[in-house]
């Protein structure tokens, strides 16, 4: 939940450091702080708040060295202050550690370290592994040996980096559970949480596993596992461009982000399609797809938005393989003993590939061994390198905190599998055709979506002030209602529920009164009338009602206060088109009460924390 950056080698680092730290604020923005050697001396400086700031004092301080540590806190203990900032530093000031994950044991090596003499200067867990480190060096160990020593002693999950100035040479980073890459240069090296932090310097990447510590060194890294051995590491060249990760000229990366979504969903699907077989072709399920066809059951477990994209997959699973198929949410699942088959498919999404929740759940599910598969936007992550096989989403770096074109690819890749393992069941290829040519028009259906920004934003503007939201939808479209509640909640700190349409009668409708702004999401398909008869139940109780319908769709104009009208696909690939007015809808209403859209309070792009 914290970003970590890092470089040694014989440029001032300063920039390179606050350069990958604003990469990295969508893992966490409430304090940041960096540590650098200078000729023997070492000096940290850290603040409350963003990036920015910091910068502003390092400005001041005029400070240059070539060799330092930066983070972005995420706070999980200890109130996000200028103390609890990272790096934190051992008693003399000459260990400097930088953290991202939790230490569960922390409570414990405290009162030890405490009762050795060590004195904490900050309320966070990671400050116990700094003083760790100093009192395995003071019994005699060397710097390495004792942060392996120390590590061993920590229960938790951590991503790391301590410099030390007695030492100037080199990096020591170590991962466990949080995500850490190596970038090679050129008598240079460079440390981070995640390769957009390094691809303004460099496009060689190792990815560190879990279990691994590495020193990193202006010319060169030893990488070794925790236990001492010897391990090579191989360097991979990434294909990622600075421009895929700027904002391209918009205010802000979700603006951005949507926006693109007719693009987006073309890469999610390009190359993917095969019109004369009626089928998907997807080369990370290749040695699996039987496997896959043949199971008595899949379940989808992710967190979130790619929660909200797994119940659409469960919709589209049911409806075309007729495989039984439950969503679970991943925190949930892993642990209550799933009871898991060898003859299961446990599928699971995430953006980021790096959701602590999702990876237990993985792991759990990998140990019970049945079929782990991963749809993952980025590429190797740790959901995606630890998955028996899977599919990523290619959306391109989704920066924006709340997410909104993964959501699409994702949508569009569990529609794929669909297809795909569909065609090898009982589809026919007349059937199969049919959802390649839908598939085929969606960019071009997005594009027309994308063109209704102006009259959401002018819907966006009447409701801006409102205290509440409910969202309805039914069918493939329930989804999507918990996704735009989502959208709107998490940006616009205003209260939103999604519901299926039909539930609201259950409780919910007690809520409605003129005040109440109501988003029914209610394309022309099997359940319309049913969803009309919601839409009239709301208007009796004077709702506002916003419609989110087809074009060809008069009926509805008469009931709704506000519709907005957008083109007709089958079913299983509605939610594509469904949910973009309903991220502009949020997006709007956030950007019209001032709020930051792309760092909203408390929340940070990648839970790598339980
Ligand atoms: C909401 C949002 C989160 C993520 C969730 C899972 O806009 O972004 O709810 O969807 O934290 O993240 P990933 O998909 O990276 O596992």
């Amino acid at each position: 939940m914290c970003g970590i950056v890092g470089y040694i080698g014989s440029k001032n680092c300063i920039p390179v450091i606050l350069g990958g730290l604003k990469r990295l604020e969508y893992r966490g923005y409430d304090s940041a702080g960096v540590g650098v050697l200078l000729n023997g001396v070492s000096k940290i400086v850290k603040n409350k708040g963003k990036v920015s700031l910091l910068e502003k004092k390092l400005e001041a301080d005029k400070i240059e060295s070539t060799i330092g540590i930066g983070h972005t806190r995420w706070a999980t203990h200890g109130e996000p202050n200028e103390i609890n900032a990272h790096p934190h530093a051992n008693q003399d000031g000459t260990l400097f550690l930088i953290h991202n994950g939790i230490i569960e044991n922390y409570q414990t090596l405290k009162k030890q370290l405490r009762h050795e003499g060590y004195t904490f200067r900050s309320d966070t867990d990671s400050e116990v592994i700094i003083h760790l480190i100093e009192s395995f060096m003071k019994k005699g160990n060397a710097f390495q040996k004792s942060v392996r020593l120390a590590l061993s002693e920590v229960d938790g999950t951590y991503g790391l980096a301590i410099i030390n100035s007695k030492e100037p040479d080199r990096i020591i980073a170590a991962r466990k559970g949080s995500p850490l890459v190596i970038g090679v240069g050129e008598k240079e090296n460079y440390i981070a949480s995640d390769v957009s932090a390094l691809i303004a310097h460099t496009k060689n990447i190792v990815y560190v596993e879990d279990g691994e510590i590495v020193e990193v060194y202006a010319d060169k890294f030893v990488a070794k596992t925790i236990l001492d051995e010897d391990i090579e590491k191989d360097v991979i060249e990434v294909s990622m461009t600075l421009e895929e990760i700027d904002k391209g000229g918009h205010p802000t990366f979700m603006i951005k982000e949507i926006m693109e979504q007719h693009e987006s969903v073309f890469n999610s699907m390009r190359g993917r399609l095969i019109m004369d077989e009626g089928t998907a072709k997807l080369g990370g399920l290749d040695t699996v797809v039987d496997r896959l066809a043949a199971s008595k059951r899949i379940v989808i477990s992710a967190c979130g938005t790619s929660w909200h994209a797994a119940l659409v997959g469960e919709y589209m699973f049911e409806q075309f393989l007729r495989i039984p198929t439950e969503v679970e949410y991943a925190s949930e699942f892993r642990y209550r003993n799933p009871i898991i088959q060898p003859d299961d498919t446990i599928i699971f999404i995430s953006q980021s590939g790096e959701t602590a929740d999702t990876l237990a759940a993985l792991r759990e599910a990998k140990r019970k061994r049945a079929l782990c598969l991963g749809v993952c936007n980025v590429v190797g992550s740790s959901v995606a390198r630890e998955s028996d096989a899977g599919v990523y989403i290619h959306a391109g770096p989704e920066i924006g905190v709340a997410s909104t074109k993964a959501f699409t690819g994702q949508l569009v890749v569990l529609a794929l599998i669909t297809l795909l393992v569909a065609r090898k069941r009982d589809l026919s290829l007349a059937d199969g055709k049919k959802i390649v040519e839908e598939f085929n028009s969606i960019p071009d259906k997005i594009r027309k979506i994308l063109e209704l920004n102006d009259q959401i934003e002018r819907i966006a503007n009447d409701f801006k002030n409102a205290k509440n939201f409910l969202y309805l939808g039914r069918g493939y479209n329930f989804p999507v209602a918990l996704e735009g509640a989502l959208k709107l909640k998490e940006i616009s700190y205003i209260h939103a529920e999604g519901y299926p349409a039909a539930e609201m009668k259950h409780g919910p409708i007690a809520l409605v009164d003129e005040n109440m702004p109501v988003v029914f999401i209610a394309p022309k398909d099997s359940t319309y009338d049913k969803i009309i008869s919601n839409i009239e139940e709301i208007r009796a109780r004077k709702g506002k009602i916003i419609a989110i319908a087809n074009e060809n769709d008069s009926e509805i104009d008469r009931l709704a206060d506000y519709t907005v009208k957008i083109p007709e696909t089958i079913r299983m690939l509605m939610p594509i088109l469904t949910v973009i007015p309903l991220q502009l809808l949020a997006y709007h209403v956030a950007v019209k009460k001032g709020l930051n859209v792309d760092q909203p309070r408390n929340l940070a792009k990648s839970v790598t924390v339980e």
